[in-house]
């Protein structure tokens, strides 16, 4: 017996030294400590001992026992150490390595003109009034001097929010002439940029939403060189100096008179190309003189006072400042086409 307890001892502490995971180590506990264990074994045999060798065999197997636990214990701790090594090696972190790049991005194409055009209108006295999308059909066209059946009023013009036709978007941003004029007194002196609506097919230069910029003056003595000084200074702010304009008589129901502007071909300088479809010339806005009936039905006295006012399209003054030639593209949002601006 002394011999067998001498031998798993060995056995056991081989065993211990040798195992490498947690799992070996608890298998080797069952097998020499457990119950249905080796040295169990051993004690359940001490019946058949003398009395006297008994208690020497029973301390020698508590003995061999001891010595079994103590290894596997202190294989416990190398084990759990070389576990946490491992994971802080795993783990470890390479501040020196250059991080993830963040894509910052940056201005829309519109969002750059729309931007400059501000700033150039604020430097010459303006401020920037706001109004709502979805408009009532009083201040896009009743106010605005456009009377029941006008063309733009029909439905295959409009989107109309109500069957009884009182709310659409709008189809301009004239409303806020009205809506600036109702509320203010003059001077007035004012640039209402924003998106208007009209059931127009997408193409190469239409969109049923597009952008404008709205312009304002009401002041006493306002006259058409008001208006031609302004967008002249404009345009040569925003283009170049010497960028040239040209009014053409025109008509809208809230301008009288009326006119369309162009400006010259950023592409042929005028000599006419695919850009100005051989004109030369490529038309930016709508303008004229406030109504007098447009005047009054917003409270303000046109004998006393008059005013100028125009609309802009946002999309064609982008394209024409950075020379793109299909208006989808604004609209697509491909990065490949924005991260060019
Ligand atoms: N509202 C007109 C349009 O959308 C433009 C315009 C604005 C014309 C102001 C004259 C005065 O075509």
């Amino acid at each position: 017996m002394r011999e067998k307890l001498e031998q798993i001892k060995k056995e056991a502490l081989d065993a211990v030294k040798n195992v490498s995971l947690e799992a070996e180590l608890d298998a080797l506990r069952v097998k020499y400590l457990g119950k249905k264990g080796e040295i169990t074994a051993i004690l359940k045999q001490m019946g058949s001992l003398s009395a006297e060798e008994r208690p020497v065999i029973g301390q020698l197997a508590n003995g061999v026992r001891e010595n079994i636990e103590k290894a596997i214990s202190e294989k416990v701790k190398v084990i759990a150490e070389k576990a946490l090594e491992a994971r802080l090696e795993s783990e470890k972190i390479d501040v020196t390595i250059p991080g993830t790049p963040i894509n910052v991005g940056h201005k829309h194409p519109m969002s750059i003109v729309l931007d400059e055009a501000k700033d150039i209108f604020v430097g010459m006295g303006f401020s920037i009034a706001e109004g709502p999308e979805v408009e009532l059909t009083k201040y896009d066209f009743d106010m605005m001097n456009i009377p029941e059946g006008h063309t733009v009023r029909e439905w295959q013009d409009t989107f109309y929010i109500t069957e009884d036709e009182r709310v659409h978007l709008r189809c301009q941003t004239s409303p806020v002439q009205a809506r600036v004029m109702e509320s203010q007194k003059p001077p007035i002196r004012i640039i209402s940029p924003g998106r208007v609506y009209r059931k127009d097919e997408v193409d190469a230069t239409h969109s049923p939403m597009f952008h404008q910029i709205e312009g304002l003056v009401v002041d006493k003595g306002i006259t058409m060189a008001d208006l031609k000084g302004t967008l002249n200074a404009f345009f040569e702010k925003l283009y170049g100096e010497g960028t040239k304009t040209r009014f053409r008589p025109h008509h809208f129901p809230f301008t009288e008179p009326s006119c369309e502007v162009d400006v010259q071909c950023f592409m042929c300088g005028g000599t006419g190309c695919r850009t100005c479809k051989g004109e030369g010339w490529i038309e930016l806005l709508g303008a004229g003189m406030v109504h007098p009936k447009v005047l009054a039905v917003c409270g303000i006295d046109p004998d006393v006072y008059s005013g100028f006012a125009f609309g802009m399209g946002l999309e064609r003054l982008t394209m024409l400042r950075f020379g793109i030639d299909d208006m989808r593209l604004i609209f697509e949002n491909d990065v490949r086409f924005l991260n060019q601006f």
